[in-house]
């Protein structure tokens, strides 16, 4: 073999070395590409806690499928904790082989063959919160067992984790997901103590920033060990003034999974509810029964005027920009220059709530015209300043449209 052909034998081997390089660096997945606006989606913890199953879940994606919230955007059919029981002779993680007998493969397939998505539980501590197998040491192997069944979304867990530097123990899953190469959206759940929202970017796709909601419009309850803590509605919310500046496409401030139509708040506290996660770019996580829903909870959950404040490709969290007592003005700057606005009424009075133009960034002298989200029609063009009587723990959420 003369020179000539050598030279071209080993520059054609490395060309395809480079080329084959460029693909995988192609095909790797960037963290911040997957949920580029909040995930939609349905987790079974709030109605159901440890009371999982394989049929429970197949209905519940059976229910999103056919009753309009798949149409509106709900993807995720999420397993929250106790499908776990052990781990076998390799150390692969084993689910619970009387609640879920056809396997996480099976179901993972049902689910999308509804056209939804599916999602799984675990916890960076040797045990999730209910004790089942944690990930801790598995972070890999749990990893490629995920991937191998389908899945598309793990909501990772803090208990049992002692003196683990959070960031580290979540970068360490983080990576696991990613070199399994399926795209597996990532919802870290520390429960704000390590302040999340300062270097979950590039880590996970969305993060805890409380303790766990409850089913209550306020309330503050400590856990049974004494630590810090089980909180209604409006306290998460409360949590999440100062921290929109950390929420954009890909990596988004999380308030906690919602409470609409489990029973513990009025139709107008589950309006509020939900209006506020919308705005909020909060994951909208229904975590109800979807199955049985009155019309009244099922209309909230669709709003699809609502979710499309949620949805917006700008991806801007809104923020408080006025609060006087009881009465306050939240919004979020949306793509098109608009502005979806809250006006809340947290008294036990009806109260007129008004919202002036420059207090969310536009001058005084402009007219605009103003949609109301919940009535879904004009309420009319105005200058200057919108106001609306708002009944006591309730909301008037608009649109302001210059
Ligand atoms: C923690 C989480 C909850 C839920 C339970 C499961 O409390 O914050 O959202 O996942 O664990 O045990």
């Amino acid at each position: 073999m003369n020179c000539t052909v050598k030279r071209g034998i080993t520059g054609a081997l490395f060309l395809f070395a480079v080329v084959l390089l460029q693909c995988q660096a192609s095909a790797q997945i960037q963290r911040d590409s997957l949920a580029q606006t909040p995930p939609m989606g349905w987790n079974s913890w709030n109605k159901f806690a440890c009371n999982v199953s394989e049929d429970l879940i197949k209905s519940v994606a059976d229910a999103i499928a056919s009753n309009g919230m798949r149409e509106a955007g709900y993807q995720y059919v999420v397993i929250d904790d106790c499908w776990q029981v052990s781990r076998d002779e390799n150390g692969f993680i084993v689910a619970d082989p009387q609640r879920f007998p056809s396997g996480i493969k099976a179901l993972a397939d049902h689910v999308h063959s509804k056209g939804l998505k599916f999602g799984i539980y675990s916890d960076a501590g040797a045990r999730t919160c209910a004790g089942r197998p944690g990930s801790q040491g598995h972070e890999y192997q749990d990893a490629l067992q995920y991937a191998r069944w389908g899945v598309d979304y793990l909501k990772y867990d803090w208990c049992n984790t002692g003196t683990r530097n959070a960031e580290e123990a979540y970068s360490t899953m983080s990576r696991a997901l990613l070199a399994t190469g399926r795209p597996i959206v990532f919802s870290l759940c520390e429960w704000g103590t390590a302040k999340p929202w300062l270097w979950g970017k590039g880590i996970g796709n969305l993060w805890r920033n409380t303790g766990d909601i409850s089913d209550k419009w306020s309330s503050k309850k400590k856990w049974p060990d004494g630590s810090c803590c089980e909180y209604g509605m409006v306290d998460i919310l409360d949590q999440q003034v100062g921290l929109a500046a950390f929420a954009g496409p890909g990596h988004w401030n999380d308030p906690d999974m919602m409470e609409v139509g489990n029973g513990g708040m009025t139709i107008p506290e589950y309006r509020a509810h939900f209006s506020f996660w919308a705005l909020l770019a909060a994951p909208l996580i229904a975590g109800n029964n979807v199955r049985s829903m009155s019309p009244e909870i099922k209309e909230i959950l669709t709003n699809l005027e609502v979710i499309a404040v949620n949805q917006d490709k700008l991806g801007r969290e809104g923020e408080r920009v006025k609060k006087n007592g009881d009465l306050e003005v939240w919004a979020k700057t949306l793509a098109d220059g608009s502005r979806a606005v809250i006006l809340f009424n947290r008294g036990s009075e009806e109260a007129e709530v008004s919202v002036a133009w420059e207090e969310i960034g536009y001058p005084a002298h402009l007219t605009a015209k103003v949609r109301d989200l919940w009535a879904h029609k004009e309420a009319g063009t105005f200058t200057g300043s919108y106001s609306a009587k708002v009944p006591s723990h309730a909301v008037v959420m608009v649109k302001i449209i210059p």
